[in-house]
């Protein structure tokens, strides 16, 4: 699978099944997350099974099963830190996705004393990525949670601004588009939006509203996402950071 067809598969898994990943998929991901925070000075951990076999404690109203592992992702209390905390997490999302495990990004819906994870000082625990394996059939709890949730996506065209409507926008920006619309973002809520003042200038990346805070994470997630697709159509280029950052 490569990272295109990775963005095309990923969902939010909210059931696992017991199956521990290898060995080898375990060096992967500890090997993924040495670089990432080589490059980006964040703190992602990963930890194992407990002696049950699983990892840590999921809501059971949101979660079907306990995941094996889970990454811990840990960064200070900022906009731009959390920005890159999204940005980052996505790329260990789609590394994961790759090595046949399934993933969801979680804020909220776990048992934080079940989580094991080091902090230093200033820093924070923003998010947890359940790793495992998903059943082969969705049970019904998630289909249900994920039905009501992904039923509230946007339009793909309110995620562009620009001189003209999507449909007219350069085919390369159209499928940076389809690949954030396809990527998670916290309650679904989509933020991101697209601005291009004309149809060759600079794309920029605006957030629509901030409330919750967990907006700079989905703007993270969704430059990684366009980023990636750019350079599947030849357009390689990297982001400015912030809120109204361009792409270059
Ligand atoms: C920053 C962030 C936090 C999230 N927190 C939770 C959470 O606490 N519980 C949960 O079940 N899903 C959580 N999600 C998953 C979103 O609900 C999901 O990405 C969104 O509904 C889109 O569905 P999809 O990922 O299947 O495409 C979170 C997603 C993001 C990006």
């Amino acid at each position: 699978m490569d990272i295109i067809e990775a963005i095309e598969k990923r969902i939010s898994c909210r059931a696992f099944t017991d199956q521990i990943p290898d060995a080898e998929t375990i060096r992967k991901l500890e090997q993924e997350i040495a670089a990432i925070n080589d490059e980006s000075g964040l703190h992602f951990q990963l930890y194992g099974p407990r002696e049950d076999g699983t990892a840590i404690n999921m809501a059971t109203n949101m979660f079907a099963a306990n995941p094996p592992y889970y990454a811990a992702l840990v960064a200070r209390k900022d906009p731009v830190e959390e920005e890159k905390l999204g940005f980052y997490g996505e790329r260990l999302v789609l590394v994961a996705e790759m090595l046949g495990l399934s993933t969801c990004w979680v804020a909220g819906t776990y048992d934080r004393e079940s989580a094991r994870v080091e902090l230093a000082d200033g820093e924070v625990l923003h998010d947890v990525i359940p790793l495992g394996y998903a059943p082969e059939k969705m049970p019904l709890k998630q289909r249900t949670i994920r039905g009501a949730i992904r039923g509230r996506s946007k339009k793909q065209d309110e995620l562009y601004r620009g001189p003209v409507p999507l449909a007219q926008a350069p085919e390369w920006v159209q499928a940076c588009i389809d690949a954030v619309w396809k990527g998670p973002s916290a309650i679904n809520e989509q933020p991101v939006v697209f601005v291009q003042d004309t149809l060759n200038g600079p794309v920029r990346a605006e957030l629509s509203r901030v409330k919750s805070g967990m907006e700079y994470c989905d703007l993270g997630i969704a430059k990684y996402h366009f980023q990636v697709v750019a350079e599947a159509c030849d357009i390689v280029g990297s982001w400015q950071w912030g809120d109204g950052g361009a792409f270059r």
